[in-house]
């Protein structure tokens, strides 16, 4: 089903991107490749229905469920989870490796002491054979153990042939900040890496999804409101497809757009809250600085101005320059805009 709003894993699911799997396979010999996009754009279903047709075991990390200070036994958990769905095609390799137990068909990892495993013995056990280490969301391994693992993913570019690393992010700058290829100090600087950027549909691509995705389910939605979608959501994959959903499910146009947008405050929401974590004028910061970019405040001079206006203090240039990296490493803004057109809408309404 076109309209699965989960990741697609097989071609027949996923619209286009034809082109975007043929790379990934024609670079899979290559140490490590790199799929960038903003949000919903495709990056998990692309990487799953192209891992799934080259047939090679692949290790699937989803960083996403990690959190801000993840330590070493979330991180195990997730590549222990992993290694177990494969775990007959591993066993062989990881057999009677200090550090780690196999159990029928659960792969256990100790992290800890002298009969631990760390990540670059891992890698190279299973460097015996081909495998694919695919880490999704790979931003999100920043923190308290980025070296470690930048180290043990440096290490298998440089002695484990037979992996590749196939990373993918939403939030591209912070996603090249952990790598650190251009980081003097990183040990992946220098390194190359085959990049792979999933662009959002053009209008006849979003059309002609649409069209094939109703025909599916036999729902019946007219073209202007097939247009109406179009317009909203932009040519993002997964929008369209939440879009669409919310149509079949009897929803009118208009309510369809005041839920994505109300999907999309809840995630600035979230935003705002973690940087309140940090310090509270940092929240408040990045909430006045979504809304004034949200009305249009589009120049450095009018964002200092709005941003001003909203605090009734003055504010350093520093810390406007600081909020707006933050937000363009994030995906969220470039060039003073928002790269989702709903997401704009829902920083208007931030309160
Ligand atoms: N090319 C496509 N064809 C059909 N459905 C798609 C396509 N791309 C994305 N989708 C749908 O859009 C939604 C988002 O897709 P997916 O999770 O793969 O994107 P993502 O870029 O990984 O998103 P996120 O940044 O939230 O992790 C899912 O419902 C998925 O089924
Ligand atoms: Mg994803």
């Amino acid at each position: 089903m076109l309209f699965d709003e989960r990741p697609k894993t097989r071609r027949e699911e996923l619209f286009d991107r034809e082109a975007e799997i043929e790379e990934i396979k024609n670079n899979v010999n290559r140490p490590l490749l790199v799929i960038s996009g903003i949000r919903r754009i495709g990056k998990t279903s692309t990487l799953l229905v192209a891992l799934n047709e080259i047939g090679r075991d692949y290790v699937a990390i989803d960083c996403r469920k990690l959190k801000e200070n993840y330590g070493r036994q979330d991180l195990y958990n997730l590549f222990s989870a992993s290694l177990s769905t494969i775990a007959d095609k591993v066993k062989d390799l990881l057999k009677g490796v200090r550090g780690v137990t196999i159990l029928g068909n659960s792969i256990e990892l100790r992290w800890k002491g002298r009969n631990s495993i760390s990540l670059a013995d891992l890698f190279d056990h299973l460097n015996e054979r081909k495998v694919i280490v695919a880490i999704d969301e790979a931003q999100k391994l920043r923190g308290p153990l980025s070296s470690e693992i930048r180290e043990a993913i440096a290490h298998a570019y440089d002695y484990d042939r037979n992996l590749t690393f196939i990373l993918t992010g939403s939030e591209i700058g912070l996603l090249y900040d952990f790598l650190g290829v251009e980081d003097k100090d990183s040990p992946l600087y220098g390194r190359y890496y085959y990049s792979i950027t999933l662009e959002r549909f053009s209008k006849e691509k979003s059309v002609e999804f649409l069209r094939k995705g109703f025909a599916e389910t036999n729902a019946k939605v007219n073209d202007e409101t097939i247009e109406r979608l179009v317009e909203f959501f932009d040519g993002i994959p997964g929008w369209l497809t939440f879009g669409a959903n919310r149509l079949i499910e009897g929803k009118r146009i208009e309510e369809v757009r005041e839920i994505a947008i109300n999907v999309a405050l809840n995630e600035l929401e979230n935003l705002i809250e973690a940087k309140r974590r940090a310090s509270e004028i940092a929240g408040r910061r990045y909430k006045n600085a979504l809304k004034c970019l949200g009305l249009g405040e589009n120049s450095w001079s009018k964002l200092l101005n709005c941003l001003q206006r909203a605090e009734g203090s003055t504010i350093s240039s520093s810390v406007l320059d600081n909020v707006m990296i933050n937000l363009e490493k994030s995906s969220i803004i470039k060039d003073y805009e928002f790269l989702d057109p709903i997401y704009r809408e829902a920083a208007k309404r931030l309160s």
